[in-house]
């Protein structure tokens, strides 16, 4: 890591959580520095004020010009399911049958499973997106995979073995007790190497049976620290299976309450067919919900209702849900999730989707301590945004007559092509340029 290092750029980043539209949630600087010390931001303030005070051996990376923002941090996410995205027609409970299952077997060559890790974690930072909380296969060795591609880029990421030993292929089954020996193996291999934290990751309700769930129950219990990261509510056709499956339950989310899944740390995937008591109840247990835009609209699910999530005081963060999922880019999942809302009549503020992208993500995983913004001695994980990078962007970005109008105009229209650098602990990870 550099000792000391300067970046001079417009500087922007949430410093609490946005209302409406709360200009006073975000700091914005538009010829700022910001310093960084042995990958932690030291200081940061505006060009005018910092620039007389740096010593003349400290090197200053110019990106005048460019905005700098934290990285985001995607909240949902299955690496292998990166060779099955955009594949056509289906919903979600006959789409995992006909190409996530068959793709997940091939995770049974750790080969495949390595040069696949690599290229996911290498297609995140190309998208600016620096954390990420990620499911693996049934397979151990796919963990192990994810884990090593991360820690050779120095990432913060969270990442399990999914468990299901039922209502899915053969070859994909573990048992109550491989899941609970396993997970605990790669618990013990991995929770808290380097930037690495474990996710006990429960595939959804219909592909564990009670023993299995009572047992990754008794897991989350024995290592309190570790997270939670599982689907609910996705599906109309899931719900009502699910209904079947544990009668006894009072509503899809109370089976993983049942189980004791519900808890700080829980992280789970689309939450869109749930009721008042149900949003309440995961709220106060201190679990999250991870929205993901392009996937319930690509598998046809149905609209997250932000508003609802949010007035009974929920951690929610963003995440793209690839294969599911159509883009690594979190921008463009932005603009999904603006356009999901606007169906419900709720209309997503600049300030509050770059919120949800990253100090609300942040939240969402209990990371926030370490990244989502840039409060001083956070890790310095962070992208340099490009305002022209098409021609059709630069030109609406020059027609914006304010920060808030081009901040949203990027969030429409950027992708992949708009994140000129990525940073990892103050180490350029990427460059659009370099690629
Ligand atoms: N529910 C259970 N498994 C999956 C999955 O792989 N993707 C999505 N979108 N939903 C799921
Ligand atoms: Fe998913």
């Amino acid at each position: 890591l550099t000792p000391v290092q300067a970046f001079r750029a417009s500087l922007l980043h949430c410093v609490s959580d946005p209302g409406e539209n709360d200009a006073g949630a975000v700091d914005y600087l538009e010829d700022g520095i910001m310093l960084v010390a042995n990958g932690r931001i030291e200081k940061i303030g505006s060009a005018e004020d910092l620039l007389p005070t740096l010593p003349s051996e400290v090197p200053i990376h110019d990106y005048r010009g460019k905005l700098i923002v934290p990285g985001f941090i995607d909240t949902h996410v299955h690496y292998p399911q990166t060779d099955m995205i955009a594949s056509y027609g289906s919903q979600l409970l006959e789409w995992l049958n006909t190409y996530t299952f068959p793709t997940e077997a091939k995770f049974a060559d750790e080969h495949y499973a390595a040069d696949t890790a690599e290229f996911f974690v290498n297609e995140l930072l190309r998208n600016g997106t620096t954390s990420a909380l990620v499911l693996g296969t049934v397979h151990t060795q796919s963990v192990d995979a994810i884990f090593n591609a991360a820690r050779g880029h120095d990432m913060r990421l969270i990442a399990g073995k999914v468990l299901m030993d039922r209502n899915c292929p053969e070859n994909l089954r573990d048992t109550p007790e491989s899941a609970y020996t396993d997970s605990k193996a790669l618990i013990e291999r991995w929770h808290g190497q380097d930037r690495l934290q474990y996710a006990i990751t429960p595939r959804f309700a219909p592909t564990s049976s009670e023993l299995q769930l009572q047992r990754a129950g008794q897991l989350a219990a024995e290592h309190p620290d570790t997270f939670i990261h599982t689907h609910v509510a996705e599906n109309t056709k899931e719900v009502e299976w699910v209904a079947e499956l544990f009668p006894q339950c009072r509503s899809y989310l109370d089976v993983y309450d049942r189980y004791g899944l519900l808890r700080d740390r829980s992280v789970l995937a689309h939450c869109i067919h749930l009721d008042s008591q149900d949003r309440k109840r995961l709220a106060a247990s201190g679990a999250a919900m991870a929205f993901c835009p392009t996937s319930n609209l690509f598998l046809g699910s149905g609209l997250f209702d932000l508003s609802a999530a949010q007035s009974v005081g929920a951690r929610v963060g963003l995440g793209t849900d690839v294969g599911a999922g159509t883009s690594f880019s979190m921008l463009q999942t932005l603009s999904e999730a603006y356009k999901v809302s606007q169906m419900a009549g709720q209309s997503l503020s600049p300030y509050r989707a770059l919120y949800l992208a990253t100090l609300g993500s942040a939240k969402a995983l209990y990371i926030d301590d370490h990244v989502g913004n840039f409060a001083i001695n956070k890790e310095a994980d962070f992208v340099v945004l490009d305002w022209d990078s098409t021609p059709l962007m630069k030109r609406r970005i020059n027609a914006a007559q304010s920060l808030e109008e081009k901040l949203f105009a990027l969030f429409m229209l950027g992708d992949d092509r708009a994140i000129s650098k990525t940073y990892i602990r103050g180490e350029c990870a990427h460059s659009r340029d370099l690629s």
